[in-house]
């Protein structure tokens, strides 16, 4: 059994075939996805979700790409869902993105200390999405250190990796493995413990070898699991049976 620990089922991409998708998880090995929210209109679309399939579960936030939307409202509307269902497990995804700027740094930073604020006083774990902003991304980390979860995508050195291993985090890998020119992401892969990595699709995004480039879903996550047996030298069974308890234990499902 797979945990797909990053799966946009609430996207946009999926609005005609969702229902469908959802219900084939189990027939496909996938036996829990973690559904992270991008927005407030997405986070609530991602509980409403959750209440309707036993293995989906659930994080609420503010995607950097729209970290304007985060005021005190918003973040009292995530605390209610957290506390009102128990299938929220997590506080994301939320981060920093300075490869586009369309946010500036400032307002992102802003969102980002006050989404993990909120998940230190919630006793939560967090999704987070950090591209081309690692600098800031480690000094938020240590700026938190009561505060865990996952780097999700991981596109971090293996160096860094490590560091954030050793202060508890994970590391999330999506399709980006199984890529012909991945040498980074499979560097990283072979450098952590095992016991720290995560594999996730980040559907609808980052389809896998050899789906590159068309519309991702969670029946394509046996591609990472198969990418990841082949690098640490392992079965298959065991990265599923590895890295679905590394889900778990990271969303203390
Ligand atoms: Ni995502």
């Amino acid at each position: 059994m797979l945990f797909d620990t990053h799966a946009h089922m609430d996207d946009r991409a999926f609005d005609l075939d969702r229902e469908e998708l959802l219900a084939a998880f189990p027939s496909q090995g996938v036996g829990l996805v973690m559904n992270p929210g991008c927005s407030l209109a997405s986070s609530r679309n991602v509980d409403r979700l959750t209440r309707q399939y036993d293995y989906l579960y659930g994080a609420v936030g503010s995607h950097p790409d729209v970290a304007d939307e985060v005021n005190e409202a918003v973040l009292e509307e995530y605390g209610m869902l957290c506390k009102q269902n128990p299938k929220i497990k997590a506080i994301g995804e939320i981060g920093l993105d300075y490869h586009y700027e369309d946010i500036p740094r400032d307002i992102q930073k802003q969102a980002f200390r006050a989404q993990m604020a909120l998940a230190k006083e919630l006793n939560l774990p967090v999704i987070v999405h950090e591209r081309e902003a690692h600098e800031d991304g480690m000094k938020m980390v240590e700026d938190f250190p009561e505060v865990t979860g996952v780097f999700h995508c991981y596109s971090g050195s293996a160096e860094m990796a490590k560091w954030l291993v050793n202060r508890g985090w994970y590391i999330g890998f999506t399709g980006v493995l199984t890529f012909k020119n991945a040498r980074k992401a499979v560097e990283v892969a072979s450098a952590i413990p095992l016991e720290r990595i995560v594999l996730e699709t980040d559907c609808p995004y980052m389809a896998p070898e050899p789906f590159r480039g068309k519309r991702n879903d969670p029946g394509k996550l046996y591609r990472m699991a198969e990418k990841l047996a082949e690098i640490r030298g392992l079965t298959v069974e065991e990265v599923q049976r590895i890295t679905t308890e590394n889900g778990k234990r990271l969303y203390r499902i």
